[in-house]
């Protein structure tokens, strides 16, 4: 049974090794039979579909049979043949079985097919087993390798920015906090707080929300560069489309303005599509007979048709003109609400969005004010199903507009002067964005809740796994 002689289900489907002896080895999905023969559907995470194997009861003892139930491990060797049954064109005749593990059927929790989504995040550690997380994860690999590749082949560099920083970058205040202090005996000041100076940094420091500042600093001496790493906010935001460790995907490139930016920002996300749609075929296929029959639809549309540009002002007016109830009333300087921002992409416009020219107030520092004295150079883009999917911006490259705007937020300049420095040597226009790596899968999977689409999910009052 040695593994390298073992061949992957997802090739032998695709070979001509009819008559052969082939070795498998793989997780039993469901088993029934007879008296004269077992039928073992055998997956082993490489594709969708399960290998049928056959074994003819006379060859092999009764108890080893027995416990070879849904949820076991096995290795079979035999010759691969053509199927006569309904559902697969080939199945393996068994000569050879090995059992690494049993799953004793009363208490193994996927006896039975059919669980709702809800039920299986609270089995994260087996849910990987079922044709569903097997489907996403394969694609959510296809997508991470997808974004390399894009960068790779247009002469972006991977920058590892960290993890822990002493900045918010997104001034949300919604961080982590990281420390060393043992928390029932924290030290303090004289004025009753931690004492930050004796901890393990000797400051305050927290998890990342965003590896932006430090990729701005990249990119200014490499050119363009992206980061592709994991992010933490501690919103307390109990929704479909909020994680509180999610992966981002952000490049940043020195000499690109706004409209550089939503050009890449557009051929990217369509490049990721078309790439879904070309190479995960099988999963997206089964992803959408299950639970999305518009998903594979809905892909080709996106990627076929041009993204409208709007500015933020003219949104507004189009959402106030629209006679729609909205939840949350709109007017000029509020932040969209997803439900605006579908409404403008479901129903208005029947495209992908990418709004430009929001209100300087609701977006972050570091973004490049226009000369109206109010509104800053962002771009979001907006997605059918998803609301926001990207963010992003031109910077802010003038030393003494940026400074003026820190001292007006009162973000203190000893978290910031390395930041201020690229403004203050050699400084250039730059732009880049942010891509939140599972509101991504969201859209590509058709899954509806951001939870299915990442192997562990953390949210608010949910560590489990
Ligand atoms: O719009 P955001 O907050 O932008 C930034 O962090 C910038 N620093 C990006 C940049 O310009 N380099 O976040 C970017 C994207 C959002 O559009 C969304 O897709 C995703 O990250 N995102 C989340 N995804 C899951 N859970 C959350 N709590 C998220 N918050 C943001
Ligand atoms: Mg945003």
């Amino acid at each position: 049974m040695k593994e390298s002689e073992r061949y992957k289900i997802k090739d032998l489907l695709q070979s001509d090794f009819l008559g052969k002896e082939v070795l498998i080895k793989g997780w039993v999905r469901t088993k029934r039979g007879n008296k004269n023969v077992t039928f073992l559907a055998l997956n082993d995470g490489s594709v969708v579909h399960s290998l049928q194997v056959v074994a003819d009861v006379a060859r092999f003892s009764e108890t080893l049979l027995k416990r070879i139930t849904t949820g076991s491990c096995v290795a079979v060797k035999g010759k691969l043949v053509a199927s006569s049954g309904q559902g697969q064109s080939v199945e393996v005749q068994v000569t050879d079985i090995l059992l690494y593990g049993g799953a004793d059927p009363d208490s193994y929790p996927l006896q039975k097919k059919g669980h709702t989504l809800e039920f299986l995040r609270e089995i994260a550690h087996l849910r990987p087993r079922t044709n569903t997380f097997g489907a996403v994860f394969r694609i959510r690999h296809a997508m991470a390798f997808a974004i390399h590749k894009y960068f790779n082949d247009h002469g972006f560099y991977y920058l590892h920015t960290p993890i822990i920083t002493a900045s918010d970058a997104e001034g949300a205040g919604a961080m982590f906090h990281v420390t060393a202090f043992d928390l029932e005996r924290v030290p303090l000041t004289a004025a009753g707080t931690a004492d930050h100076a004796q901890d393990f940094f000797g400051r305050a420091v927290n998890l990342t929300v965003s590896g932006q500042l430090e990729g701005e600093l990249g990119a200014l001496a490499l050119g363009q560069i992206y980061t592709f790493g994991p992010t933490f906010r501690a919103e307390n935001s109990n929704t479909p489309r909020h994680l509180s460790e999610f992966w981002m995907i952000e490049p940043e490139m020195a000499f690109y303005e706004i409209s550089d930016n939503m050009d890449l920002a557009e051929d990217f996300l369509k490049y990721l599509i078309r790439y879904a749609l070309e190479r995960c075929t099988d999963d997206l296929e089964f992803l959408a007979n299950m639970y999305d029959k518009e998903l594979i639809e809905r892909l080709r549309f996106v990627v076929e048709n041009e993204f409208v540009r709007l500015a933020y002002t003219e949104g507004v007016h189009i959402l106030e003109q629209s006679g729609e109830k909205f939840e949350f009333p709109v007017s000029w300087g509020i932040d969209l609400q997803s439900e605006h921002e579908r409404y403008l992409v479901e129903k208005h416009f029947k495209k992908p969005v990418i709004m430009t020219d929001y209100p300087r107030d609701i977006k972050a520092f570091y973004m490049k004010q226009n000369d109206d004295g109010k509104t800053v150079r962002a771009m979001d883009v907006l997605f059918p199903k998803i609301g926001e999917i990207i963010g992003g911006s031109q910077r802010e490259e003038d030393y003494d507009k940026l400074k003026r705007r820190i001292d007006k937020l009162g973000i203190p300049e000893k978290d910031m002067w390395w930041y201020l420095e690229t403004r203050k040597f050699g400084t250039a226009p730059h732009s880049g964005f942010g891509l939140g790596f599972e509101r991504l899968l969201l859209f590509v999977t058709g899954m509806a809740n951001i939870r299915d689409v990442i192997p562990f999910p953390r949210t608010p009052k949910n560590v489990e796994f």
